[in-house]
C-alpha cells in the first residue's frame, strides 16, 4: 500500500510542534508531496516536488509520463526554494491575514475553526446561512469557497490574500452581518 502525505501547507504549519514531520516516515511505501502553489505563490506555474524512498522513486520513473514540468517552471521552483526573503514575507502576510480574519470575524460573533494554513473555516448555523453568505460576499466582489462538496454545507473557507483583500473581506462580512444575512 502506498501512503501519500499531501503537505501543500507544510511551510505554514511546520513550526507548530503538533505538526508531524514526515521526514521521520521515510519508509519504502511513503511519499511526501509539496507544492509551490501556496506559500510561494506560484500556482499558475504548476510546479511541485516529492520525497520518497529511492526504490519508490525508481518505480515511479518507470511509469510516469515522459514530459517534465517546463524548464521555466523548474527554474522558478528552484529559485523559490532559495528565496528566503520572499518566503518570510509570504508567511508574515499570511499570519497577519489569519489574525485579522480570525479576530474580526470572531468579534462579529462568527464561529471560526483555528487554522495553521492560509485559510480559515467559518461555520454558520446551517447550510442556508452559509449559502447566503457566499452569495452576499460574491455580490461585494469577495469570492469564498462553499464547503458543501467537502461534506460541510454549513461552512465556508476564506483564503487569506493581500492586506487590502483581507480588509475588503472583513468589510464585506460586516455588511452581511449588518444586513442580517448571517446569524
Ligand atoms: C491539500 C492540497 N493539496 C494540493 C493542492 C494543490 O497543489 P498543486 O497546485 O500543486 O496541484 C491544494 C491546493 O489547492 C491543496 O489544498
Amino acid at each position: 500500500m502506498l501512503i501519500i502525505l499531501d503537505e501543500a501547507y507544510f511551510e505554514y504549519a511546520k513550526d507548530n510542534p503538533r505538526y508531524p514531520d514526515s521526514m521521520h516516515y521515510r519508509y519504502d511505501n511513503v511519499i511526501t508531496l509539496r507544492t509551490f502553489s501556496k506559500v510561494y505563490g506560484l500556482a499558475g506555474v504548476r510546479i511541485g516536488y516529492g520525497f520518497a524512498h529511492e526504490e519508490l522513486i525508481g518505480n515511479l520513473l518507470k511509469v510516469k509520463l515522459p514530459f517534465e514540468p517546463s524548464t521555466l517552471a523548474q527554474a522558478a521552483g528552484i529559485a523559490a526554494l532559495a528565496d528566503k526573503a520572499f518566503l518570510h514575507r509570504s508567511l508574515e502576510l499570511n499570519a497577519r491575514g489569519l489574525r485579522l480574519l480570525t479576530d474580526s470575524l470572531r468579534e462579529m460573533g462568527l464561529t471560526m475553526v483555528p487554522s495553521e494554513a492560509n485559510f480559515v473555516m467559518v461555520v454558520f448555523a446551517d447550510d442556508a446561512h452559509a449559502a447566503r453568505v457566499v452569495e452576499d460576499l460574491l455580490a461585494h466582489g469577495v469570492i469564498v469557497r462553499p464547503l458543501a462538496a467537502f461534506g460541510l454545507p454549513q461552512a465556508i473557507r476564506i483564503s487569506t490574500g493581500t492586506d487590502e483583500d483581507n480588509a475588503r473581506c472583513v468589510t464585506a462580512m460586516q455588511k452581511a452581518v449588518a444586513a442580517g444575512v448571517v446569524e
